[in-house]
């Protein structure tokens, strides 16, 4: 109440106008009037209190519930004029305990609490509209429960929405159900598949048709749900001694609790709505979104932050729905490490298929591909889930045979399950070659994954510029053409992540502080630019494009055109990756806004047709 009674007072004097009405000592009847006035001014102005209180409140409601420290003033003020409101019109009922900041709005139709007296009770519309500015009238007004809505035994854990960061994009009514063991809460279950990512592709609504014939043009969110030190260096700012290099190590630093915390607040902040939408807009129509096992679930003794991720995945494809782009599904991180690298969650060693829990691991990945699998056969991701994949890039050791058993295991498992999209294997670093005749048969129901890179290999890496765009045009068109070939190669083929990188210069790229093959300071190896010396320079390869000379600003556009035409003689391709802090030649985005990107990734300027321009004086060490 107190709050109330402050807000009237500032709010009274400029609105009625008379400066004398509290100067009347002696009531007179005419005094006694105006005061019967001023009270009337004052009811009015409470009830006007009020119901603004309530909009804001809804308003809110709608948009975030819990907020970052940047906007917390306004929503905790908004939310005290609600209280206040609530209280003036004899409603309410539910307190806000002494903890937490107060929550804007509190009452769920579906649950036990009150819906107060005067406001309009909450409309349960399930128009699939999505998003229609104009429709806001049609839009169900949403009420999200208060901390003591959640069941005792839900509270805390995942089902319990007032325990997340933010509740923007989500559906926050309580539940617990599941599918394949999965959770539902936080998902619509309204949504529409009638946008398209752009004029030359088909609607959500429509069939994709040959991807041979209109191969895929997507990115990578890489970095976002699997992290990745040079993705996101400023999450891995530690002390060397702190031996922080990814995932695992990080979590295991910070702890269970500050963990989910840091964790949470990259999955809400680095990739957000708006880069959806900026995706679709530069013509792109596919994304391969990366998440790591610990989505699903963790085993004894992970430090892994549990599930948050898996809420955060399907809020982006329910964005990626509202922009028309396709998903590509990448289980990027395996238990025990697929591959030992950074990006499996865990550097070091292989703890999967071998080692000494690699077939317990096999196993526990082949129960998360069940539980996977089951959740997205449902209706509503058929249409946008294009590609399943089963494992990013296991590692090249591994015993091929034992890798195509697990690899027909988990295929069988996601196919009895009722996924129809195709799935996709990678091509485990060996090259597509490596595959012409095995694991043939599927159809188009198996994609070959490749992973095209010229930096990782000293006899790539120290091409030179010209070089390196004739490479693209004709080995990489052959290879792919060759594995494409149902005959003699694999059939169905892709390429899962490439980058407009001509160095490996990038800071972490080649793990936390490891150097540059470019430089030959990565593990004392010898120089591998172009000239093989102590020329060799990193100084321009992390340079914001604004600062590069036209002619390697031209070089990489070519490059990456060259790369784009090459890959789409397969069934297409998915750059790595949207978005860095500060890696421009592997972001999409800043590749963007740099210039050094096309504007529409269907609309190029040069392919491998043409001749190759000259780059006049770009030195080939930079
Ligand atoms: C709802 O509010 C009304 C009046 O404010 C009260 O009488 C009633 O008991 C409340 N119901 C519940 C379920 O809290
Ligand atoms: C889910 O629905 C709510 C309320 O209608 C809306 O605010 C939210 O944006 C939707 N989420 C997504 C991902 O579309
Ligand atoms: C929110 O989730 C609940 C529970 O799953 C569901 O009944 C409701 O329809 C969802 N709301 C929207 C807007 O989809
Ligand atoms: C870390 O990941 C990068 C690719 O993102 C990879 O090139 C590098 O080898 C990895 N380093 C280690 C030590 O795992």
């Amino acid at each position: 109440m107190a709050s109330t009674d402050i807000r009237m007072e500032s709010l009274t004097p400029p609105s009625t106008g008379t400066p004398d009405k509290l100067a009347a000592a002696h009531p007179t009847s005419a005094a006694k009037k105006s005061r019967r006035k001023i009270w009337i001014g004052i009811t009015a102005l409470v009830s006007l209190a009020a119901i603004a209180g309530i909009v804001i409140a809804v308003l809110i409601s709608q948009k975030v519930i819990r907020v970052g420290s940047s906007s917390s003033n306004s929503v905790s003020e908004a939310a005290a004029t609600s209280q206040a409101a609530e209280g003036s019109s004899g409603g309410g009922g539910n307190n806000n305990n002494g903890g937490s900041p107060p929550q804007p709005s509190k009452t769920d139709s579906g649950s036990a609490t009150n819906t107060s007296g005067g406001t309009s009770s909450p409309i349960k519309s399930n128009s699939p509209d999505d998003e229609d500015e104009d429709d806001k009238d049609n839009e169900p007004e949403v009420v999200c429960p208060s901390p003591s809505d959640i069941p005792k035994s839900s509270k805390g854990s995942y089902y319990d929405t007032t325990s997340w960061l933010t509740l923007e994009g989500f559906n926050c009514t309580f539940t617990t159900n599941t599918i394949g063991s999965l959770p539902l809460v936080g998902l619509n279950s309204s949504y529409s598949n009638t946008a398209r990512a752009n004029p030359q592709v088909p609607p959500l609504t429509k069939p994709w048709g040959s991807y041979a014939a209109r191969p895929a043009r997507g990115v990578n969110l890489g970095g976002w749900l699997s992290l990745e030190p040079f993705i996101t260096p400023s999450l891995f700012d530690y002390p060397r001694s702190a031996s922080i290099y990814d995932e695992y190590g990080l979590t295991l630093h910070l702890g269970p609790e500050k963990a989910a915390k840091v964790l949470e607040q990259h999955y809400a902040t680095f990739i957000t709505e708006a880069d959806f939408r900026d995706i679709a807009a530069a013509g792109l129509d596919h994304i391969r979104i990366p998440f790591s096992y610990w989505a699903v679930e963790t085993y004894e003794g992970d430090p892994y932050v549990s599930q948050i991720s898996w809420r955060y995945l399907l809020r982006g494809i329910e964005w990626a729905r509202k922009y028309g782009l396709r998903i590509k599904l990448d289980l990027h991180g395996l238990p025990g490490s697929q591959n030992s690298w950074n990006h499996s969650g865990r550097q070091g060693k292989v703890n999967w298929l071998t080692g000494p829990d690699g077939p317990a691991n096999a196993e526990r990945s082949l129960k998360i591909h069940d539980k996977l699998s089951k959740f997205f056969a449902q209706e509503r991701y058929k249409n946008i889930i294009a590609f399943y994949g089963l494992a990013n890039e296991p590692g090249r050791d591994h015993d091929i045979n034992l890798l195509i058993q697990w690899t027909q295991s988990a295929y069988k498992i996601v196919k009895d399950n009722g996924i129809d999209a195709s799935q996709v294997m990678s091509d485990a670093l060996r090259g597509l070659g490596e595959w012409h005749g095995r694991m043939t048969g599927l159809g188009d129901s198996m994609v070959l994954d490749g992973h095209e890179y010229v930096i990782f290999d000293n006899a790539l890496l120290s091409k030179t510029h010209t070089q390196k765009i004739e490479f693209a045009c004709q080995i990489w068109v052959d290879q792919i053409t060759g594995s494409m070939n149902t005959a003699t190669g694999f059939g169905p083929t892709m390429v899962g992540e490439w980058s407009q990188a001509d160095t490996d210069c990038t800071q972490h790229l080649n793990g936390i502080s490891n150097g540059a093959r470019w430089t030959g300071t990565f593990f004392n190896g010898s120089p591998a630019c172009p000239t093989g010396d102590k020329q060799c320079s990193c100084d321009l390869a992390n340079a914001d494009p604004k600062d590069m000379s036209p002619e390697y600003k031209l070089f990489l556009k070519v490059w990456a055109e060259a790369q784009m035409d090459a890959f789409e003689k397969s069934w297409g391709w998915f750059y790595w990756t949207w978005k860095t802090e500060s890696a421009p030649l592997w972001s999409y985005k800043a590749g963007l806004e740099g210039g050094i990107m096309p504007e529409k990734a269907y609309e190029r300027d040069w392919h491998c047709d043409k001749p190759i321009p000259s780059f006049g004086k770009l030195s080939e060490i930079l």
